[in-house]
């Protein structure tokens, strides 16, 4: 895989822009990604979307919050509303370090913890610190569409690395270290979510920890851990991080977002110590400090409230939901085959031979369901023979029918590729016509 193409062969934007010319080189590499295109089919209310990895919250004691938020800026709300430090507040960096310790992760320091504006800062200035144009990140086949829209914004060269129901092949990562170098290009990372992966569902098994851990120590290859998914196992505690079997390795990234809710878009990152004084450097730079009153706020709701059977009763709602799906997907695709999740948002459906699932998206759509294509988790524009099926927000009865509904189409298009072989759809698209199938990327 090269790195991203020259600007001048797939520009975004356009002409009729003045300022088309004025822009940065890597601001030509930034792209709208498939899955925010697909935001305003979810809020159509005929629709049900599988698409979007929004977390359910319907659960939130909103009215308790509520009484926080107004008791934190009527006691103390010279300093919620206040500048706070760059590194994040210490009382939350604190608590952090108790929720990091159910991840496997105990006696960490405070201090080596940088609060970011969700786990998705804490992306973004890792590629700042690590990624000159053209050096290689390593990351799963597939990956989280946000990481690769921050690599590819900022010039890195991405290469998949195989994974299978276990998470990434440590085998395989050998063999793609080996190519790379080869080639003579310079790796500066794993980026890895091993816990309930974003998109595939599954997790990196006990086994292979130890020894992705140590194939990427012996190949000073740096590890970036994201794990926003991990207290959210369907039935059994989280494995150990990465993070544990290799301190000095690792950059953990953890995130409210998915255990708690992302509103107040908080973040963190635990760090070797010396990257963690950059990480404060390229914070400060681009965000002064992060949300004070987001930070208290969640402060309080680990001290105030039984955040932990929160967390279990998300967990819950999230198995019931996994459960409507993949029983759903027995009933209806039986010609399809998927992942089978032990927690998080996610199942990866693979299409049968010869369907693409690009092209169908159209078609779903009409028949009033939603999902991601395989497309979008691959920065070579593999993946057209999965799609990514979220089950996180829309009820059990909701997540059935969407299923049905999609078999219908997924049904109707394998007897037209039965028929008429691979590559019907496309063809088929240009016959309709714009007017009657919306373009794939009008969705
Ligand atoms: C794997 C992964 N990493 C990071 C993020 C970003 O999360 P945050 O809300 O903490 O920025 C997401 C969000 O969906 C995700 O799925």
């Amino acid at each position: 895989m090269s790195t991203s193409a020259h600007p001048d062969s797939n520009p975004q934007g356009n002409r009729l822009d003045p300022w088309f010319d004025a822009y940065a080189e890597r601001a030509h590499n930034l792209r709208a990604s498939e899955i925010r295109a697909l935001f305003s089919v979810v809020s159509r209310p005929e629709v049900v979307s599988l698409a979007g990895g929004m977390p359910n919250l319907k659960d939130l004691p909103l009215d308790r919050l509520a009484e926080s938020a107004k008791r934190l800026i009527s006691t103390r709300g010279a300093q919620a509303m206040q500048y706070g430090s760059g590194q994040g507040w210490e009382v939350l960096r604190e608590r952090i370090t108790e929720v990091m310790s159910y991840e496997g992760i105990v006696g960490a320091d405070p201090d080596d913890v940088v609060i970011t504006t969700g786990s998705q800062q804490a992306l973004d200035l890792m590629t700042e610190l690590f990624i000159d144009p053209g050096d290689v990140i390593l990351l799963e086949a597939p990956s989280y569409v946000g990481a690769l829209g921050v690599f590819r914004a900022r010039q890195a060269d991405c290469v998949h690395v195989p994974m299978d129901d276990e998470g990434i092949i440590p085998e395989a990562l050998e063999q793609v270290i080996r190519d790379v170098r080869a080639s003579g290009r310079t790796i500066k990372m794993l980026y890895t979510i091993p816990n309930f992966h974003n998109p595939m569902g599954v997790t990196l098994s006990l086994e292979r920890r130890p020894l992705i851990a140590e194939i990427c120590m012996r190949e000073h290859v740096l590890i970036l851990e994201d794990n926003p998914y991990g207290l959210l196992g369907f039935h059994a505690d989280p494995l150990p991080a990465l993070k544990s079997f290799s301190p000095e390795g690792v950059v953990y990234l953890g995130s409210f977002s998915k255990m708690f809710a992302p509103g107040f878009r908080i973040g963190w990152a635990y760090a070797p110590h010396a990257i963690r004084d950059k990480l404060v450097l390229a914070s400060e730079s681009a965000i002064l400090s992060p949300s004070m009153i987001g930070q208290m706020a969640i402060a309080d709701y680990l001290s105030d409230y039984d955040w932990y059977s929160q967390v279990k009763a998300f967990r819950a709602m999230y198995a019931e939901r996994c459960e409507a799906m993949l029983n759903a997907l027995e009933e209806y695709m039986p010609n399809c085959s998927w992942t089978r999740p032990e927690g998080g948002f996610y199942t990866w459906v693979t299409l049968p031979e010869g369907l693409d699932a690009k092209s169908m998206l159209p078609r779903a759509v009409r028949a009033r369901v939603a999902y991601v294509s395989g497309t979008a988790f691959y920065y070579d524009g593999q993946g057209a023979d999965h799609m990514r099926l979220s089950f996180c927000y829309p009820t059990p009865e909701q997540i059935r029918e969407g299923v049905r509904r999609l078999s219908t189409v997924v049904n109707a298009e394998k007897e037209l590729v039965d028929m008429f072989g691979a590559g019907f759809h496309k063809h088929d698209i240009d016959e309709v016509g714009p007017g009657v199938a919306p373009a794939p990327n009008a969705l």
